[in-house]
């Protein structure tokens, strides 16, 4: 009895070993085999219902043009090649992507299929899997793309659709399925009868295909239809005719999926970019009052408990780091920026703010400053190209630019750089220290030296040495009962 239980036992474990390497081996060979994976990104279309000087996928939604919305989530997939299909404006087009992506180019818009066809000498006869998505569908993410690509692979498909159920299907293609509901062809919203305009089952204009396969069919598109154009959905019903395999893979989020065709597609793609970029903030700790009222773009970080007041725009390729108090109504373009800041109702451009800063109210913080800790700007101050050491303070009403300002500098209110002469920008010095009386002039060049005064209302042309005081205004005289004379005369 025993004796059997423990041969029974051994072949268990045996077995479970068995198994266990039947199973790393065939994991392994899942991985040595699996196919190659290409995507092409349709991007050549001028996008005429834009009614715009600028092509449909260079729109930009959340600041960003809609076409690399669609690159930046396929890189993420780690695809073995990206190749957009560009035409009107190719070289615009191609700068803008820059060096993401492989490109060819469709001289004549001809249709979706004529566009997959310009990527033929990159791909044909090569094995793998092909993802073919618009550039005009920003809003899909690389979840989708993967669950698509996973779905075709899994089910062995000659092409995969990624459809979606529209609440209004209007100005899509149709998936049309058959009595076992297997998905048969898609027709196009301008060549579909009555009854098929009733189908909300979508195509997203997203695709898996076999690659050899799908050259292959291309081959058989024709134009006969209501736009005169080859449409890449006839790959459909091409290949279904041929007895291959074809599937849907139906997402159910149609709104990731709009295509965007026209402006008022464009301003509900911004409106999901943008709760979708506030919600990744908030996930990450930070506070965002007014979701409704606060744009940030994509590349922007911030830091835990930063809270973000109404009316505030973050663009660029902005850091933001934690504790920070930013808005109401500030807007903020590629800064950088620390901890425990307040920027209230002011304007910073490509700068770098540092720790305990306050910023504000109406600040105007122009590029390629720097602003040390502790330091105060404040209302109706304009810095540009400055440099402000720790503890400085320019509390009010003044212009500081191409400046370097020491720490602990206390600049009067309507105290001017005067930086221009007509011809070139000079540079105002303010050593550690300094303090300069209120409504000065400083005409750069010109250094205000360490620890040095400046009496207020002075225009400076010189330097002012360390420790010294520097005043440069006619001297006062006072004319005892003069007013009163002048008085007497008006009357
Ligand atoms: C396309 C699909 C439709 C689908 C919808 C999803 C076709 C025929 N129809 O329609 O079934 O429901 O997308 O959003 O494919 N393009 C080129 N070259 C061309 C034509 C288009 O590169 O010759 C590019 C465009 O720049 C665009 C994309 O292909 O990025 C889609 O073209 P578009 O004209 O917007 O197609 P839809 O009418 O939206
Ligand atoms: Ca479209």
């Amino acid at each position: 009895m025993t004796d059997e239980f423990c041969k029974r036992c051994v072949t268990f474990i045996e077995m479970n070993a068995y198994l266990r390497y039947i199973q790393l081996w065939t994991s392994r060979m899942e991985v040595t085999l699996m196919a190659k994976r290409f995507a092409v990104i349709l991007a050549a279309g001028q996008g005429t219902r834009m009614k715009s000087k600028i092509y449909k996928v260079l729109h930009p939604v959340a600041g960003r043009p809609m076409v690399m919305h669609v690159i930046k989530q396929l890189e993420s997939l780690q695809l073995d090649e990206l190749i957009t299909v560009v035409g009107h404006g190719s070289e615009t087009v191609k700068e803008r992507i820059g060096h993401s992506t492989k490109f060819v180019t469709q001289e004549e818009q001809l249709g979706t299929g004529h566009a997959v066809i310009q990527a033929e000498d990159l791909l044909k006869n090569k094995a793998g899997t092909t993802l073919v998505v618009c550039g005009d569908t920003p809003l899909i993410t690389a979840k989708t793309y993967k669950e698509l690509l996973q779905h075709h692979e899994q089910t062995g498909a000659k092409a995969t659709i990624l459809s979606a159920k529209a609440p209004d299907p209007t100005g899509y293609g149709r998936i049309i399925r058959d009595d076992h509901d297997e998905v048969e062809r898609i027709v196009e919203h301008k060549d579909a009868n009555e009854t098929e305009k009733l189908v909300d089952e979508i195509n997203t204009g997203t695709y898996c295909f076999d690659n050899v396969a799908l050259f292959e069919a291309l081959q058989n598109v024709s134009n006969d239809n209501a736009q005169g154009e080859y449409y890449l959905p006839d790959v459909i019903e091409i290949l279904r005719n041929a007895s291959e395999k074809v599937s849907a893979h139906v997402t159910n989020d149609f709104s990731e999926t709009i295509g965007i065709n026209d402006r008022i597609a464009l301003a509900e793609a911004e409106q999901i970019m943008k709760r979708r970029i506030l919600e990744k903030h908030m996930h990450n700790g930070v506070t965002i009052i007014d979701p409704a009222n606060t744009y940030i773009g994509p590349d922007v970080m911030i830091g835990q408990d930063t809270v973000i007041y109404p009316g505030t725009m973050i663009s660029g390729e902005t850091k933001i780091g934690t504790d920070n108090t930013i808005g109401p109504h500030t807007d903020i373009t590629n800064c950088t920026i620390g901890n425990h800041l307040t920027i209230n109702r002011s304007v910073v451009r490509e700068s770098y703010l540092q720790d305990y800063a306050e910023i504000g109210p109406f600040a105007n913080i122009r590029p390629e400053s720097d602003v040390g800790k502790h330091v105060k700007v404040g209302q109706f101050v304009e810095v540009k190209k400055a440099t402000i050491g720790e503890h400085s303070k320019i509390p009010h009403l003044s212009y500081i630019g191409d400046a370097e300002l020491g720490e602990n500098v206390n600049v009067g209110c309507g105290t001017i750089t005067v930086n221009y002469d007509g011809k070139n920008k000079h540079l105002t010095t303010i050593e550690d220290d300094a303090f300069i009386g209120c409504n000065s002039n400083l005409v750069a060049p010109v250094t205000v030296k360490e620890g040095a005064y400046v009496a207020a209302g002075s225009t400076i042309t010189t330097n002012v040495p360390k420790d010294s005081l520097g005043i440069a205004r006619s001297r006062q005289t006072n004319k005892e009962g003069y007013a009163r004379k002048l008085k007497k005369r008006k009357d």
